[in-house]
């Protein structure tokens, strides 16, 4: 098995199958010039919606602008604090400042790399607008003890779930947890456009209407503006491509899954790769499959030097980040996000993965923790 090249990721390879149906998709699009929103986009909205088993979806312009338009139409402004965790894209943060409002952290749990409940309890402030859980790497959180301390509190909760398509807790898919759902449809994503692109799904009449007025510069009608909002419409083109690739969506999240179980079987047998543990309730997406390993910037070379391309997700966790220098927040503030940032290890992870990669991979991982 030597001389094998695994990449992290392979889009060409999911692409290649769909190129005579995405050349049809693109050719309807061109014919009906229906470039920005438009009906491919409403068509697109009604299936994601009863994908995520939600009344509605709205397409916007990418999982940053999900979170911003989710806090928005919630009236999180100047002085509010909005409850999230450190190890997230640095997204799921600049969703809550550019809203004005400051981003409260707490710790995650060290098995699931989710959200601590009990630390979301304590950090509840007379300022506290929303919480927005973090569905990492297609886990979701543990939804039910978050839910029920927001509700406590009377917080509405936002779920990233922009790592998370087709993710579910307790028979219950990510997305239809929360007042509102976040995706991200970033190419690389569980399912990825051609491009930059998002959603936010709700069962909620108003918030759906608020969203569907922010996101296309506060009109209702053309050129008649109730509010002011911006443009973070979803393109036709990335609607189509969406259509398309949701359809197999089911089908490669399970191959995903499946990958994780070799995975699994291969690694158990070395005690110093932590693997990653799907809560018994979750049915996890694996987005992405990260192990956690010791001198893990090494580890990530050698992999590298052997043909192996590994990721970090994500080196800095966001309280630490220069951007947010400004919190106070030391190193120690948070010790599990912190050592997570210094030992997770992202393996190749996409459906196309095939078994015998798989093995090399798991067989280099463990040469080089030996090394
Ligand atoms: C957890 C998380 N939140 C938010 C985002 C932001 O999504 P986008 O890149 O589509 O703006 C991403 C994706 O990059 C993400 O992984």
């Amino acid at each position: 098995m030597t001389g094998m090249q695994v990449p992290f990721l392979d889009l060409h390879a999911h692409h290649q199958p769909l190129m005579a149906d995405l050349a049809d998709a693109f050719r309807q699009v061109i014919e009906a010039s229906a470039f920005a929103g438009g009906p491919f986009v409403a068509r697109f909205e009604t299936e994601f919606a009863a994908f995520c088993r939600t009344r509605h979806a709205l397409g916007v312009g990418s999982g940053t602008d999900a979170l911003w338009l989710s806090l928005l139409a919630l009236g999180v402004g100047q002085g509010d604090e909005v409850i999230t965790v450190p190890n997230s894209f640095m997204a799921t943060a600049e969703a809550i400042s550019v809203c004005g409002a400051r981003p409260v952290f707490v710790d995650i749990d060290e098995h699931t790399y989710t959200m601590d409940p009990v630390q979301l309890a304590a950090a509840i402030t007379a300022r506290t607008r929303a919480i927005i859980p973090v569905h990492l790497f297609g886990q979701m959180a543990d939804m039910d003890a978050i839910l029920a301390i927001a509700r406590q509190h009377g917080n509405p909760v936002v779920e990233d779930a922009c790592q998370a398509h087709g993710a579910e807790y307790k028979g219950r898919r990510a997305g239809g947890l929360g007042v509102a759902g976040c995706f991200s449809f970033y190419p690389g994503k569980n399912l990825g456009a051609f491009g930059e692109a998002g959603a936010v799904t709700t069962d909620e009449p108003e918030l759906w209407t608020k969203i569907q007025s922010l996101r296309d510069h506060g009109q209702a009608r053309k050129y008649f503006h109730s509010v002011v909002g911006w443009n973070a419409r979803m393109d036709g083109i990335q609607a189509v491509v969406l259509s398309l690739k949701l359809r197999r969506l089911a089908d490669a999240n399970a191959a995903r899954r499946a990958h994780a179980q070799l995975y699994d079987q291969l690694l158990a047998d070395e005690p110093r790769i932590i693997r990653p543990v799907a809560a018994a309730h979750n049915l996890h997406a694996y987005h992405i499959y990260a192990v956690r390993v010791q001198d893990r910037d090494r580890v990530l070379e050698r992999m590298a030097a052997r043909g192996v391309n590994c990721a970090i997700h994500y080196p800095v966790p966001i309280h630490l980040q220069q951007a947010y220098a400004f919190l106070g927040l030391q190193p120690g503030s948070f010790p599990v996000a912190e050592r997570c940032a210094r030992e997770l290890l992202s393996l190749p992870m996409y459906p196309e993965l095939r078994p015998e990669q798989i093995e090399f991979v798991a067989q280099a991982l463990k040469q080089c923790l030996h090394q």
